[in-house]
């Protein structure tokens, strides 16, 4: 190793700091700064590292000196080269952040892997209809008691209404203060659990979607399926409004050119009760198919679409009876309320005579109707 002097040490070492400032300034990315590492302060070849061992050579009294120097050059480039790779890290990710950049207000694209089920987009169609009119959407639960499934609706245990609906009872056990728990057989327990919740009249405007259950199973009829309850409550409601209401949401889901016709019914928490019809949409309403008879509505040139009414004031009274005090006063409130299937509204709709399709996940059925 050839001899040094400190001044020669530090010529050396003036030369180096100086292309060390050089390099520094080109390297933009990880990989340039590990070259430089290795180059300047490397353990086994690097040049300040190689300046440190020819310490030995100096005489006794420099060493200390040139040593301390040669030390704080040392350091020095390893703190700017953990202050640049700071830097390029953080360019990395300002620049990855910007690449990946997601503009979450787009509207969506085609999704890569599956599509709504029909059963959900009908439900969705029938709910932007109402929101649009105004109405708030209440989920209520599908396990229920006697007390809101029935007995708040005006069915008491011996009332014969309670036998149109084969009930999914649960174990007795947990039952409460509302009575043996269920499966909900309407989402006409929405209504009460609603007016429970929210004792504050005069304004009431609902529906309530859902699953509801019932022991019932053929080409018709599935053991669980979906319904949309509606409630509205306020002074001076009329069968006008309900009838108007009614009239302009059919004409929304399937278009002006079917008439609506209201036919009397019976609920027992309504009263007047009246059933909502829509014009055949298969055969125009004549009953008559150039093939033959229309199947659709069975010849009669009407569809059977919902149940309705005028809330019954005894379903006020036994709200206020829970309450504890009259909120819903029937001298001063009235209501309407309705309730439809979803699975029908989407049967008529698109011309579907099995109700089990739309729960077999055939995706050749599901894939036919919504993107
Ligand atoms: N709950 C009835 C059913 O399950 C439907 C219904 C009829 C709901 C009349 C109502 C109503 O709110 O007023 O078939």
């Amino acid at each position: 190793m050839a001899r040094e002097t400190i001044a020669t040490l530090r010529d050396k070492a003036k030369a180096l700091r100086e292309e060390f400032e050089q390099a520094a300034a080109a390297a933009r990315e990880p990989a340039a700064l590990q070259a430089l590492r290795d180059r300047f302060v490397g353990r086994r070849s690097g040049a300040v590292s190689a300046l440190l061992k020819s310490l030995g050579t100096l005489a006794e009294a420099e060493r200390r000196e040139a040593g301390q120097e040669l030390n704080a050059l040392k350091a020095d480039i390893e703190s700017r080269l953990e202050d640049a790779q700071r830097l390029v890290e953080s360019l990395a990710r300002q620049q990855a952040l910007r690449r990946e950049r997601l503009d979450v207000t787009l509207p969506g694209r085609h999704p890569f892997l599956g599509r709504r089920h029909p059963l959900t987009a009908v439900r969705e169609e029938l709910e932007d209809i109402f929101v649009a009119m105004g109405y708030e959407v209440y989920d209520g639960p599908e396990v229920e008691d006697d007390y809101h499934c029935f007995e708040a609706l005006n069915m008491p245990p011996d009332h014969p209404a309670r036998d149109m609906q084969d009930t999914f009872y649960l174990d007795s056990r947990a039952a409460g203060d509302g009575g043996p728990l269920l499966l909900r057989t309407h989402t006409s327990s929405g209504q009460i659990r609603y007016l429970l919740e929210n004792p504050h009249p005069p304004e009431v405007r609902i529906i309530s979607p859902g699953k509801v259950y019932r022991r019932d199973s053929d080409v018709t009829h599935s053991p669980m399926f979906q319904q949309i309850e509606g409630l509205v409550v306020g002074p001076g409601i009329s069968l006008g409004h309900l009838k108007g209401t009614i009239e302009a949401f059919l004409h929304a889901l399937f278009g002006e050119q079917y008439p609506v016709r209201f036919r009397a019914s019976y609920f027992p928490y309504t009263e007047p009760s009246v059933e909502a019809d829509l014009g055949c949409i298969v055969c125009g309403g004549s009953g008559q198919l150039p093939g033959g008879p229309c199947r659709v509505c069975k010849q009669t040139g009407w569809l059977e679409i919902l149940g309705s009414g005028m809330v019954n004031p005894a379903v006020f009274e036994a709200v206020n009876a829970r309450l504890g005090r009259t909120v819903y006063d029937p001298e001063e409130v009235t209501g309407f309320a309705f309730g439809m299937g979803i699975e029908r509204v989407a049967m008529v709709r698109h011309g579907i005579d099995d109700i089990r399709l739309f729960y077999e996940n055939d995706l050749r059925f599901l894939g036919q109707f919504y993107r």
